[in-house]
């Protein structure tokens, strides 16, 4: 591939910023500075940028602790915050796309990443990808609540989920929901199917994946290769 490719892959900037770090004698391949743009790498050359190593990386996938108020999108004509704008300023240069979605007041776990065969494997609707979630409501659900979610929820429009499952403590205002579908508002329409109001909702888990409980809203880390694992192979 070309250097400037190489460099903008990694998020270090801009074709045309990369063409003036490139022509300003700042970046080495192998130890000698190179200064054409077009000249062919490849990833295990040692490429660095004012002395300091830029490792070559085909994909990048992090988990974030989504926060209230954002969307998960990659950008919005509204104005609305987006999560993307979470990540660091070379994370934002690499494209990465949110693995399915939580609404704009839900928090938790959410996958971003530029590796499109992670993103199918998470939200193909064959793979029934289970997603954990707790909530709390705004009135106690009905006592037949379980069963009828491991029946399968009929919502407002006629759409019969498949089974899921409710844990739930009769009479208390918290819930935690499982479900392998990743229908608009699902979780939401679901408990409103059964008479109440979801309040909050934040995403545990997705697949065998849990959200690191070290991050606070708004933090993100890296996945470790066996994490991304987790959602490529594990059974569901
Ligand atoms: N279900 C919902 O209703 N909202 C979310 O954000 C995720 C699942």
């Amino acid at each position: 591939m070309r250097l400037d490719k190489f460099l903008a892959d990694a998020g270090i900037g801009s074709r045309s910023q990369l063409r003036g770090l490139i022509r300003g004698g700042r970046v080495a391949v192998n130890g000698t500075v190179c200064k054409s743009a077009d000249a062919k790498v490849v990833e295990t050359d040692r490429i660095t940028l004012d002395g300091e190593v830029i490792a070559y990386e085909k994909f990048v996938t992090v988990m974030i602790n989504k926060p209230e108020g954002y969307l998960s999108a990659t950008a919005d004509e509204r104005g609305d915050k987006i999560v993307t704008e979470l990540l660091d300023e070379r994370l934002q240069r690499m494209d990465l796309k949110p693995a399915g979605r939580l609404d704009k007041d839900s928090t938790g776990l959410l996958v971003l990443t530029n590796d499109g065969a992670l993103i199918h494997s998470v939200i193909s609707p064959t793979r029934h990808v289970v997603k954990r979630y707790e909530v709390t409501l705004a009135s106690p659900l009905p006592a037949d609540a379980s069963a009828r979610f491991a029946e399968g929820i009929t919502l407002e429009d006629g759409y019969r989920c498949l089974p899921g499952q409710l844990v739930y403590e009769p009479g208390t205002l918290r819930a935690v929901i499982c479900i392998r579908e990743g229908k608009f508002h699902q979780v939401k329409r679901m408990v409103a199917a059964l008479g109440s109001t979801v309040l909050t909702l934040h995403r545990a888990k997705i697949g065998a994946l849990s959200l690191d409980e070290t991050l606070q809203p708004g933090e993100y880390r890296r996945l470790t290769d066996a994490e991304i694992a987790l959602l490529l192979f594990s059974e569901q």
